[in-house]
């Protein structure tokens, strides 16, 4: 990385002398630069207005290249260690779709594992690509999936040596990554490309005591949400790129069919600034944001019913190796006897903390540049309370604990959401195949998709999810999921099945 060249910014600084010429706008957006006064504006100031341009003479036009967007975007990759990268906005959802639509046709496998984000289902669907799941490995105590060993992955490669590309998740939500340098060598040794959804790890790059990111990897693709851990505004992520197994232009023909033709330059903007900030200071702040983690970590396990989960962790017996981001603080709470949807919800009404998540058994807060000693301090003592409220000696009250499998596939995502469906009770729907995505937000992770058929296991999951106060989302009410209407469908072609 050119230190001397990432002090640039030159979209930011294209965007700054914009707005200072002061031109008269003619253009849209209809605020014109912030000469309507809204609610907004008073709440958070009008230069917010006057830098929400879209796409002036001077600035550049996101999908056209050959401007300042396109300069800020060679120094992204710079930082990265990637030889290309593409600004987007709208997450790392888009960016998801954009590396599976680019680089997978219908009907070509991609390797991938179950517990993948709703947007690797809906590519899926979109592309009519064929999924070859691997397992994660499952953490029954915690109640997560972790990351996939590379044993299943080379399990997986070798039976379908003629899959397109390999998906990996680096890190998953609760920061455990996998031994990517060892899938990326085993894929690219049998001319399978690597996609990496890297929402989690847009920091890695930028500190050696982290997981390897990516692109020091050797991955082909990755998307990383700089907004969820290097500082951007929420919704700006990027694509990074290395190499040329995939190709630079099919990406940018699948960004331009999904993209807004008004991109927000505001989040591009802020792109602009993060990578600076994290290209020139990104070093320093994360040390000592893993020093903070460390000591959050040592004072949460000293409160008796919580335990926070070690950076060992990804690589005890169980967990062999897994590497994990030690500025996350994975907390389980089961033996206050309470599930973690319930200390969620609590810990933001009685103490004003807000989480990022609650699981059934734990809940997950994020250490990121942004975090303070006094705010961690404020985590540990509402967590000291709580403790002292719920946790007494001798036998806790043992939550259900339910063993969790994913469901068989046996129809083609695509084939499946398009199958004639219909909505029935849940409790009525064993051995039926489902027709939509199911999944508790966040995470995200579909609990079921449409091809997989509906086990008594999931039913049940279900149901405690429902009882506990997890959000569900799904596309039919709750209680109700649709299926494929088998009475009236013909099955698609034979290899539609998997
Ligand atoms: C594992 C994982 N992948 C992808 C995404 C999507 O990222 P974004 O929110 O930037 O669209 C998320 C979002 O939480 C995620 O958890």
């Amino acid at each position: 990385m050119d230190r001397k060249r990432q002090e640039q910014t030159p979209l930011l600084t294209a965007m700054k002398n914009y707005v200072n010429s002061d031109p008269v706008p003619f253009d849209v957006p209809g605020h014109k630069m912030g000469r309507i006064h809204t609610e907004l504006a008073d709440l958070i100031g009008i230069d917010v207005f006057r830098y929400d341009i879209n796409a002036p003479i001077g600035i550049d036009i996101l999908y056209k290249g050959g401007g300042v967007i396109e300069q800020s975007a060679d120094l992204l990759a710079d930082a990265y260690g990637a030889d290309k990268s593409i600004f987007l906005i709208n997450g790392t959802t888009s960016g998801i779709m954009m590396m599976i639509m680019g680089t997978v046709a219908a009907k070509e496998k991609i390797i991938l594992p179950r517990n993948v984000h709703k947007s690797v289902i809906n590519s899926l669907i979109v592309s009519g690509a064929y999924p070859i799941f691997v397992e994660p490995e499952y953490d029954q105590y915690l109640g997560i999936a972790n990351n996939v060993l590379v044993t299943e992955y080379v399990k997986a490669m070798d039976e379908n040596p003629d899959a397109k590309a390999v998906f990996v998740i680096n890190p998953t939500y609760f920061g455990v990554a996998g031994d990517i340098a060892s899938i990326v060598e085993q894929a690219h040794r049998r001319n399978m490309i690597v996609l990496v959804d890297e929402a989690h790890g847009a920091h890695f790059h930028f500190h050696e005591a982290l997981p390897l990111s990516a692109m020091e990897a050797g991955a082909d693709i990755s998307a990383v949400s700089l907004h969820k851990t290097a500082g951007s505004l929420t919704q700006s992520s990027a694509l990074l790129i290395k190499g040329t197994r995939v190709s630079y232009e099919q990406l940018l023909k699948v960004y331009s069919m999904f993209g807004s033709t008004s991109p927000n330059h505001l989040l591009l903007a802020s792109i602009d600034a993060a990578r600076k900030f994290m290209a020139l200071q990104g070093h320093e702040i994360l040390e000592e944001n893993i020093k903070l983690a460390e000591y959050a970590r040592k004072e949460l396990n000293l409160i008796p019913g919580i335990q926070c989960l070690n950076p060992e962790y990804g690589q005890n017996e169980s967990h062999g190796e897994f590497h994990f981001d030690r500025t996350r603080l994975v907390i389980a709470v089961r033996e206050l006897g309470h599930t973690g949807f319930e200390i969620m919800q609590l810990i933001r009404k009685k103490y004003n903390i807000q989480l990022e998540l609650a699981e059934t058994y734990l809940v997950l807060a994020i250490l990121a540049i942004g975090s303070r000693k006094e705010d961690v301090d404020r985590l540990i003592q509402a967590f000291k309370e709580i403790s002292k409220m719920f946790f007494e000696d001798g036998e806790r009250p043992i939550l259900k604990n339910f063993h969790f499998d994913y469901a068989d596939v046996c129809v083609r995502p695509r084939e499946a959401y398009h199958a004639p469906n219909k909505r029935i009770l849940m409790e009525e729907a064993e051995g039926e195949i489902c027709a939509e995505s199911v999944m508790i937000y966040p995470p995200g992770i579909p609990l079921l998709i449409p091809g997989e058929i509906i086990s008594k296991n999931i039913i049940e999951i279900f149901d405690f999810y429902a009882k506990s106060g997890g959000t569900i989302i799904k596309d039919s009410p709750l209680g109700m999921i649709q299926i494929i209407d088998q009475d009236n469908w013909k099955k698609g072609e034979e290899n539609d099945e998997i």
